[in-house]
Protein backbone atom coordinates (compact mmCIF):
# COMPACT_ATOMS: atom_id res chain seq x y z
CA UNK A 1 0.00 0.00 0.00
CA UNK A 2 1.08 3.49 -0.60
CA UNK A 3 1.56 6.14 2.44
CA UNK A 4 -0.93 8.83 2.47
CA UNK A 5 -1.46 10.92 5.38
CA UNK A 6 -4.20 8.72 6.65
CA UNK A 7 -3.21 5.22 5.74
CA UNK A 8 0.11 4.29 7.46
CA UNK A 9 0.60 0.88 7.09
CA UNK A 10 2.96 -2.12 8.80
CA UNK A 11 4.49 -4.59 7.42
CA UNK A 12 1.84 -7.36 5.44
CA UNK A 13 1.43 -10.47 8.28
CA UNK A 14 2.00 -13.71 8.03
CA UNK A 15 1.46 -17.09 9.92
CA UNK A 16 2.94 -15.92 13.53
CA UNK A 17 5.24 -18.63 15.02
CA UNK A 18 5.04 -18.55 18.47
CA UNK A 19 6.87 -19.59 21.36
CA UNK A 20 4.84 -20.89 24.19
CA UNK A 21 6.15 -21.14 28.14
CA UNK A 22 3.32 -21.98 29.88
CA UNK A 23 1.67 -22.39 33.25
CA UNK A 24 -1.55 -22.30 34.98
CA UNK A 25 -3.09 -19.96 32.20
CA UNK A 26 -1.61 -22.68 29.47
CA UNK A 27 -5.38 -23.55 28.24
CA UNK A 28 -6.64 -20.20 27.98
CA UNK A 29 -4.04 -19.14 25.71
CA UNK A 30 -3.88 -21.95 23.78
CA UNK A 31 -7.46 -21.82 22.60
CA UNK A 32 -7.11 -17.92 22.55
CA UNK A 33 -4.72 -18.87 19.30
CA UNK A 34 -6.73 -21.42 18.25
CA UNK A 35 -9.46 -18.98 17.81
CA UNK A 36 -7.53 -17.38 15.06
CA UNK A 37 -5.85 -19.15 12.35
CA UNK A 38 -2.95 -16.98 11.56
CA UNK A 39 -0.44 -18.40 14.54
CA UNK A 40 1.28 -21.52 14.70
CA UNK A 41 1.97 -22.14 18.13
CA UNK A 42 4.87 -24.81 19.68
CA UNK A 43 3.78 -24.98 23.13
CA UNK A 44 5.87 -26.09 26.48
CA UNK A 45 4.75 -26.60 29.86
CA UNK A 46 6.41 -24.14 32.20
CA UNK A 47 7.13 -26.36 34.50
CA UNK A 48 9.67 -28.46 32.34
CA UNK A 49 11.82 -25.70 30.82
CA UNK A 50 14.60 -24.74 33.13
CA UNK A 51 16.29 -23.03 29.75
CA UNK A 52 14.73 -21.91 26.95
CA UNK A 53 13.54 -24.88 24.20
CA UNK A 54 15.43 -22.52 21.67
CA UNK A 55 16.13 -23.85 17.96
CA UNK A 56 18.01 -21.94 15.90
CA UNK A 57 16.85 -22.72 12.61
CA UNK A 58 13.03 -22.23 14.03
CA UNK A 59 13.31 -18.63 15.61
CA UNK A 60 10.05 -17.32 16.79
CA UNK A 61 7.83 -14.23 15.89
CA UNK A 62 6.48 -14.00 19.70
CA UNK A 63 7.45 -15.33 22.59
CA UNK A 64 4.98 -15.91 25.37
CA UNK A 65 6.14 -16.48 28.70
CA UNK A 66 4.10 -17.69 32.09
CA UNK A 67 6.56 -19.33 34.87
CA UNK A 68 5.36 -21.84 37.36
CA UNK A 69 3.25 -20.26 40.00
CA UNK A 70 5.67 -17.82 41.87
CA UNK A 71 8.67 -19.19 40.10
CA UNK A 72 10.34 -15.69 39.43
CA UNK A 73 13.59 -17.07 39.38
CA UNK A 74 12.35 -19.39 36.54
CA UNK A 75 10.95 -16.31 34.57
CA UNK A 76 14.42 -14.21 34.87
CA UNK A 77 16.50 -16.98 33.47
CA UNK A 78 14.02 -17.06 30.79
CA UNK A 79 14.35 -13.51 30.05
CA UNK A 80 18.39 -13.21 30.68
CA UNK A 81 18.94 -15.95 27.94
CA UNK A 82 16.30 -14.09 25.19
CA UNK A 83 18.33 -11.03 26.07
CA UNK A 84 21.40 -13.20 24.64
CA UNK A 85 19.47 -15.12 21.99
CA UNK A 86 17.12 -12.99 20.26
CA UNK A 87 16.82 -9.34 22.30
CA UNK A 88 14.53 -8.11 18.93
CA UNK A 89 12.00 -10.92 19.17
CA UNK A 90 8.81 -10.00 20.84
CA UNK A 91 7.66 -11.00 24.43
CA UNK A 92 4.53 -11.18 26.44
CA UNK A 93 4.78 -11.86 30.02
CA UNK A 94 1.59 -13.63 31.60
CA UNK A 95 0.89 -12.70 34.87
CA UNK A 96 1.71 -9.17 36.68
CA UNK A 97 3.52 -9.90 40.02
CA UNK A 98 6.96 -9.25 38.68
CA UNK A 99 9.70 -9.25 40.94
CA UNK A 100 12.39 -6.48 40.30
CA UNK A 101 14.52 -8.49 38.48
CA UNK A 102 12.07 -9.79 35.93
CA UNK A 103 11.37 -6.28 35.38
CA UNK A 104 15.02 -5.36 34.84
CA UNK A 105 15.55 -8.42 32.68
CA UNK A 106 12.01 -7.64 30.69
CA UNK A 107 13.33 -3.74 29.85
CA UNK A 108 16.61 -5.01 28.56
CA UNK A 109 14.22 -6.26 25.61
CA UNK A 110 13.13 -4.32 22.86
CA UNK A 111 9.71 -5.02 22.50
CA UNK A 112 7.96 -6.56 25.90
CA UNK A 113 4.61 -6.40 27.52
CA UNK A 114 2.88 -8.32 30.54
CA UNK A 115 -0.51 -8.82 30.51
CA UNK A 116 -2.44 -9.10 32.87
CA UNK A 117 -4.17 -11.43 34.71
CA UNK A 118 -7.43 -13.24 34.59
CA UNK A 119 -6.52 -13.92 31.34
CA UNK A 120 -9.30 -12.15 28.93
CA UNK A 121 -8.41 -13.21 25.53
CA UNK A 122 -9.42 -9.52 23.71
CA UNK A 123 -7.21 -8.12 25.69
CA UNK A 124 -4.66 -10.68 24.98
CA UNK A 125 -4.80 -10.56 21.02
CA UNK A 126 -4.63 -6.86 21.50
CA UNK A 127 -1.23 -7.23 23.17
CA UNK A 128 0.28 -9.27 20.59
CA UNK A 129 -0.98 -6.99 18.35
CA UNK A 130 0.31 -3.83 19.93
CA UNK A 131 3.67 -5.53 20.49
CA UNK A 132 4.24 -7.08 17.54
CA UNK A 133 4.02 -4.11 15.76
CA UNK A 134 5.81 -1.61 17.93
CA UNK A 135 8.71 -0.96 15.64
CA UNK A 136 5.97 -0.38 12.71
CA UNK A 137 7.69 2.23 9.88
CA UNK A 138 5.37 3.40 7.36
CA UNK A 139 6.09 1.06 5.00
CA UNK A 140 4.10 -1.77 3.85
CA UNK A 141 3.88 -4.54 1.58
CA UNK A 142 0.90 -5.20 0.87
CA UNK A 143 -0.75 -4.86 -2.63
CA UNK A 144 -4.00 -2.88 -2.81
CA UNK A 145 -5.44 -2.83 -5.89
CA UNK A 146 -9.33 -0.77 -5.69
CA UNK A 147 -11.51 -1.72 -9.16
CA UNK A 148 -13.97 1.78 -9.86
CA UNK A 149 -16.85 1.01 -12.19
CA UNK A 150 -16.98 4.05 -14.55
CA UNK A 151 -21.08 3.38 -15.36
CA UNK A 152 -22.90 1.13 -13.26
CA UNK A 153 -23.12 -2.25 -14.70
CA UNK A 154 -19.20 -1.86 -16.07
CA UNK A 155 -18.00 -4.78 -13.76
CA UNK A 156 -16.15 -3.84 -11.19
CA UNK A 157 -17.68 -6.29 -8.93
CA UNK A 158 -17.07 -9.10 -11.01
CA UNK A 159 -13.59 -8.31 -12.01
CA UNK A 160 -12.31 -7.69 -8.45
CA UNK A 161 -13.68 -10.84 -7.15
CA UNK A 162 -12.19 -12.71 -9.66
CA UNK A 163 -8.81 -10.37 -9.08
CA UNK A 164 -8.94 -11.77 -5.84
CA UNK A 165 -9.51 -15.41 -6.58
CA UNK A 166 -6.72 -15.31 -9.36
CA UNK A 167 -4.64 -13.51 -6.62
CA UNK A 168 -5.20 -15.95 -3.97
CA UNK A 169 -5.08 -19.33 -6.29
CA UNK A 170 -1.81 -18.20 -7.33
CA UNK A 171 -0.01 -17.71 -3.82
CA UNK A 172 2.00 -19.58 -1.75
CA UNK A 173 -0.15 -20.92 0.90
CA UNK A 174 0.88 -18.54 3.34
CA UNK A 175 -0.27 -16.01 0.76
CA UNK A 176 -3.76 -14.40 2.30
CA UNK A 177 -6.23 -12.19 0.25
CA UNK A 178 -8.80 -9.89 0.82
CA UNK A 179 -11.95 -8.17 -0.63
CA UNK A 180 -13.35 -5.55 0.45
CA UNK A 181 -16.41 -3.99 -0.52
CA UNK A 182 -16.29 -0.15 0.02
CA UNK A 183 -19.89 0.03 -1.43
CA UNK A 184 -21.65 0.63 2.01
CA UNK A 185 -25.25 1.28 0.43
CA UNK A 186 -25.49 -1.50 -2.11
CA UNK A 187 -22.49 -3.61 -2.98
CA UNK A 188 -22.96 -6.41 -4.34
CA UNK A 189 -19.40 -8.32 -3.45
CA UNK A 190 -21.19 -10.62 -0.61
CA UNK A 191 -24.31 -11.35 -2.95
CA UNK A 192 -22.26 -12.45 -5.63
CA UNK A 193 -20.25 -14.15 -3.56
CA UNK A 194 -23.05 -15.94 -1.09
CA UNK A 195 -21.10 -15.21 1.61
CA UNK A 196 -22.60 -13.16 5.04
CA UNK A 197 -22.14 -9.07 4.89
CA UNK A 198 -20.62 -8.84 8.47
CA UNK A 199 -18.91 -5.53 7.73
CA UNK A 200 -20.43 -3.24 10.52
CA UNK A 201 -17.68 -0.33 9.97
CA UNK A 202 -20.27 2.02 11.50
CA UNK A 203 -20.30 0.37 14.79
CA UNK A 204 -17.05 1.26 15.49
CA UNK A 205 -16.76 4.78 13.55
CA UNK A 206 -16.36 6.79 16.85
CA UNK A 207 -13.80 5.00 17.97
CA UNK A 208 -11.85 3.60 14.92
CA UNK A 209 -8.95 2.38 16.79
CA UNK A 210 -10.68 -0.43 18.19
CA UNK A 211 -10.35 -2.47 14.96
CA UNK A 212 -7.49 -4.56 15.23
CA UNK A 213 -6.89 -8.48 14.15
CA UNK A 214 -9.53 -9.63 16.15
CA UNK A 215 -12.08 -7.46 14.66
CA UNK A 216 -11.07 -7.50 11.37
CA UNK A 217 -11.36 -11.79 11.59
CA UNK A 218 -14.59 -11.24 13.27
CA UNK A 219 -15.84 -9.23 10.34
CA UNK A 220 -14.84 -11.27 7.90
CA UNK A 221 -15.97 -14.46 5.83
CA UNK A 222 -14.23 -17.15 4.35
CA UNK A 223 -14.99 -17.78 0.73
CA UNK A 224 -14.30 -21.35 -0.59
CA UNK A 225 -11.97 -19.87 -2.86
CA UNK A 226 -9.95 -19.31 -0.18
CA UNK A 227 -10.11 -15.44 -0.02
CA UNK A 228 -11.72 -13.16 2.61
CA UNK A 229 -14.56 -10.64 1.64
CA UNK A 230 -15.64 -7.91 4.24
CA UNK A 231 -18.67 -6.81 2.89
CA UNK A 232 -21.66 -4.71 4.81
CA UNK A 233 -25.12 -5.59 4.52
CA UNK A 234 -27.35 -3.46 2.01
CA UNK A 235 -28.02 -0.07 3.81
CA UNK A 236 -29.72 3.21 1.85
CA UNK A 237 -28.53 5.10 3.97
CA UNK A 238 -24.86 3.09 4.63
CA UNK A 239 -22.80 5.70 4.07
CA UNK A 240 -23.44 8.13 6.67
CA UNK A 241 -21.67 6.57 9.97
CA UNK A 242 -18.83 6.33 7.74
CA UNK A 243 -15.81 8.64 7.91
CA UNK A 244 -12.12 8.70 6.81
CA UNK A 245 -10.27 7.31 9.99
CA UNK A 246 -12.36 4.56 10.26
CA UNK A 247 -11.77 3.62 6.55
CA UNK A 248 -7.97 4.10 6.86
CA UNK A 249 -7.78 2.45 9.97
CA UNK A 250 -10.01 -0.48 7.98
CA UNK A 251 -7.10 -0.63 5.34
CA UNK A 252 -4.27 0.03 8.16
CA UNK A 253 -4.90 -3.14 9.94
CA UNK A 254 -6.32 -5.78 6.72
CA UNK A 255 -2.72 -4.61 5.31
CA UNK A 256 -1.17 -5.63 8.18
CA UNK A 257 -3.29 -9.01 8.31
CA UNK A 258 -3.04 -9.57 4.35
CA UNK A 259 -1.21 -9.70 1.26
CA UNK A 260 -3.25 -8.64 -1.20
CA UNK A 261 -6.29 -6.15 -0.46
CA UNK A 262 -8.54 -5.62 -3.45
CA UNK A 263 -11.03 -3.29 -3.53
CA UNK A 264 -14.19 -2.75 -5.14
CA UNK A 265 -15.08 1.15 -4.42
CA UNK A 266 -17.77 2.96 -5.75
CA UNK A 267 -16.80 5.82 -8.09
CA UNK A 268 -19.43 8.41 -5.82
CA UNK A 269 -16.65 10.31 -4.39
CA UNK A 270 -16.84 9.78 -0.29
CA UNK A 271 -14.63 12.59 1.28
CA UNK A 272 -12.11 9.30 1.84
CA UNK A 273 -12.80 7.89 -1.61
CA UNK A 274 -9.50 9.51 -2.61
CA UNK A 275 -7.69 8.26 0.21
CA UNK A 276 -8.21 5.16 -0.66
CA UNK A 277 -6.91 5.89 -4.45
CA UNK A 278 -4.09 7.47 -2.98
CA UNK A 279 -3.23 4.89 -0.87
CA UNK A 280 -4.26 2.22 -3.80
CA UNK A 281 -1.02 0.47 -5.24
CA UNK A 282 -3.29 0.22 -8.53
CA UNK A 283 -7.01 2.19 -9.60
CA UNK A 284 -8.66 0.09 -12.12
CA UNK A 285 -11.17 1.88 -13.70
CA UNK A 286 -13.13 -0.78 -15.65
CA UNK A 287 -15.65 0.53 -18.43
CA UNK A 288 -17.60 -1.17 -20.58
CA UNK A 289 -17.46 -0.88 -25.01
CA UNK A 290 -19.94 2.10 -25.46
CA UNK A 291 -19.56 5.54 -26.42
CA UNK A 292 -21.20 7.17 -23.31
CA UNK A 293 -19.12 4.33 -20.75
CA UNK A 294 -16.03 5.71 -22.87
CA UNK A 295 -16.58 8.66 -22.11
CA UNK A 296 -17.64 8.76 -18.70
CA UNK A 297 -14.31 7.17 -18.02
CA UNK A 298 -12.46 9.88 -19.63
CA UNK A 299 -13.66 11.93 -17.01
CA UNK A 300 -13.59 9.93 -14.40
CA UNK A 301 -10.26 9.36 -14.41
CA UNK A 302 -9.39 13.20 -15.33
CA UNK A 303 -10.91 14.15 -12.45
CA UNK A 304 -8.98 11.60 -10.15
CA UNK A 305 -6.07 12.94 -11.82
CA UNK A 306 -6.59 16.55 -11.06
CA UNK A 307 -7.63 16.13 -7.40
CA UNK A 308 -4.28 13.47 -6.58
CA UNK A 309 -1.80 14.11 -9.58
CA UNK A 310 0.48 11.41 -8.46
CA UNK A 311 -3.04 8.83 -8.93
CA UNK A 312 -1.78 8.91 -12.72
CA UNK A 313 0.88 6.58 -12.89
CA UNK A 314 -1.01 3.81 -11.03
CA UNK A 315 -4.29 4.63 -13.10
CA UNK A 316 -5.32 1.60 -15.26
CA UNK A 317 -8.25 1.58 -17.58
CA UNK A 318 -9.79 -1.79 -18.73
CA UNK A 319 -12.23 -2.84 -21.18
CA UNK A 320 -15.15 -4.46 -19.84
CA UNK A 321 -17.00 -7.57 -22.08
CA UNK A 322 -14.95 -7.44 -25.01
CA UNK A 323 -16.56 -8.91 -27.78
CA UNK A 324 -15.45 -10.98 -30.99
CA UNK A 325 -15.79 -8.14 -33.32
CA UNK A 326 -18.77 -8.97 -35.77
CA UNK A 327 -20.76 -6.28 -36.76
CA UNK A 328 -19.62 -3.01 -37.94
CA UNK A 329 -20.98 -1.40 -34.97
CA UNK A 330 -19.17 -2.91 -32.29
CA UNK A 331 -16.20 -0.62 -31.26
CA UNK A 332 -12.48 -1.83 -31.21
CA UNK A 333 -9.75 -1.24 -28.69
CA UNK A 334 -8.11 1.29 -30.67
CA UNK A 335 -11.60 3.34 -30.93
CA UNK A 336 -12.24 3.34 -27.57
CA UNK A 337 -8.23 4.35 -26.55
CA UNK A 338 -9.29 7.37 -28.67
CA UNK A 339 -12.65 7.64 -27.60
CA UNK A 340 -10.91 7.78 -23.37
CA UNK A 341 -7.79 10.20 -24.88
CA UNK A 342 -5.03 8.10 -23.55
CA UNK A 343 -4.08 3.92 -23.83
CA UNK A 344 -5.85 1.26 -22.16
CA UNK A 345 -4.04 -1.14 -19.79
CA UNK A 346 -6.24 -4.52 -21.02
CA UNK A 347 -9.13 -5.65 -21.89
CA UNK A 348 -11.76 -8.75 -20.74
CA UNK A 349 -13.75 -10.79 -23.07
CA UNK A 350 -17.64 -10.76 -22.76
CA UNK A 351 -18.46 -13.91 -21.64
CA UNK A 352 -22.34 -13.68 -20.44
CA UNK A 353 -23.12 -17.10 -19.81
CA UNK A 354 -19.95 -17.84 -17.46
CA UNK A 355 -20.38 -14.83 -15.52
CA UNK A 356 -23.95 -15.84 -14.71
CA UNK A 357 -23.32 -19.17 -13.80
CA UNK A 358 -20.86 -17.85 -11.66
CA UNK A 359 -23.32 -15.10 -9.41
CA UNK A 360 -25.75 -18.07 -9.82
CA UNK A 361 -23.38 -20.57 -7.54
CA UNK A 362 -21.80 -18.12 -5.81
CA UNK A 363 -18.38 -18.63 -6.72
CA UNK A 364 -15.53 -16.62 -8.84
CA UNK A 365 -15.80 -17.26 -12.55
CA UNK A 366 -12.82 -19.33 -12.45
CA UNK A 367 -14.58 -21.98 -9.88
CA UNK A 368 -18.04 -22.10 -11.52
CA UNK A 369 -16.89 -22.25 -15.59
CA UNK A 370 -13.88 -23.94 -16.29
CA UNK A 371 -14.03 -22.88 -20.28
CA UNK A 372 -14.65 -19.04 -19.23
CA UNK A 373 -11.91 -16.82 -21.03
CA UNK A 374 -12.56 -14.24 -17.87
CA UNK A 375 -10.01 -15.83 -15.52
CA UNK A 376 -7.07 -16.00 -18.49
CA UNK A 377 -7.94 -12.46 -19.13
CA UNK A 378 -7.90 -11.53 -15.13
CA UNK A 379 -4.62 -13.67 -14.57
CA UNK A 380 -3.47 -11.37 -17.55
CA UNK A 381 -4.45 -8.25 -15.57
CA UNK A 382 -2.72 -9.55 -12.27
CA UNK A 383 0.84 -9.08 -14.61
CA UNK A 384 0.11 -6.51 -15.52
CA UNK A 385 -0.69 -4.83 -11.90
CA UNK A 386 2.48 -6.52 -10.60
CA UNK A 387 4.84 -5.17 -13.13
CA UNK A 388 6.75 -1.96 -11.99
CA UNK A 389 5.04 1.33 -12.18
CA UNK A 390 5.29 3.21 -15.24
CA UNK A 391 6.68 6.66 -14.44
CA UNK A 392 4.66 9.20 -14.98
CA UNK A 393 6.56 10.80 -18.22
CA UNK A 394 6.00 7.57 -19.56
CA UNK A 395 2.46 7.41 -19.07
CA UNK A 396 1.96 10.84 -20.51
CA UNK A 397 4.00 10.11 -23.61
CA UNK A 398 1.83 7.03 -24.72
CA UNK A 399 -1.19 9.10 -24.06
CA UNK A 400 -3.45 9.31 -27.09
CA UNK A 401 -5.32 12.60 -28.64
CA UNK A 402 -8.92 12.50 -27.51
N1 LIG B 1 -16.73 -9.84 -18.87
C1 LIG B 1 -18.05 -10.02 -18.67
N2 LIG B 1 -18.78 -10.75 -19.56
C2 LIG B 1 -20.09 -10.91 -19.38
N3 LIG B 1 -20.79 -10.41 -18.35
C3 LIG B 1 -20.13 -9.69 -17.44
C4 LIG B 1 -18.73 -9.44 -17.55
N4 LIG B 1 -18.35 -8.67 -16.50
C5 LIG B 1 -19.47 -8.44 -15.77
N5 LIG B 1 -20.54 -9.05 -16.32
C6 LIG B 1 -21.92 -9.02 -15.87
O1 LIG B 1 -22.35 -7.66 -15.93
C7 LIG B 1 -23.25 -7.35 -14.87
C8 LIG B 1 -22.73 -6.16 -14.09
O2 LIG B 1 -21.49 -6.51 -13.54
P1 LIG B 1 -20.99 -5.92 -12.13
O3 LIG B 1 -19.67 -6.53 -11.86
O4 LIG B 1 -22.05 -6.08 -11.08
O5 LIG B 1 -20.83 -4.39 -12.49
P2 LIG B 1 -20.57 -3.11 -11.55
O6 LIG B 1 -19.95 -3.60 -10.29
O7 LIG B 1 -19.67 -2.26 -12.33
O8 LIG B 1 -21.91 -2.49 -11.34
C9 LIG B 1 -23.35 -8.63 -14.04
O9 LIG B 1 -24.51 -9.31 -14.44
C10 LIG B 1 -22.11 -9.41 -14.42
O10 LIG B 1 -22.32 -10.81 -14.28
MG1 LIG C 1 -20.61 -3.24 -8.34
Amino acid sequence: MRDTDHMNTPDAGRQTHVLALLGPSAQAVQSAMESQNRFSLKFHDAKDCSRLPWQAEHQPDLVLLEPPTGDQDRLIAWLRELGTLAPHTPVLVIGELLSVGAVQALLALQATNVVPLPFATDAFLAQINAVMHRDDDTTNNAQVWSFMSAVGGAGATTLAIETAFQLQSGLSSHGRVALIDLNFVDGACAAYLDTPANLRLGDVAADPERIDDALIEAFASKHDGGFDVLAAGRDPFGYQPINAQTVGRLLDVCCDIYDHVVIDISRWMQDWTMDVVCGSDALVIVSELTVPALHAARDLAQNIEANAPQSGDHLHLILNRMAKRVFGHSISIADAQKALGRKTSGAISSDWDGAAQAVNYGLPIGMASTKSKIPKDIQSLVEILNAPAVCPDVANRIRLAS
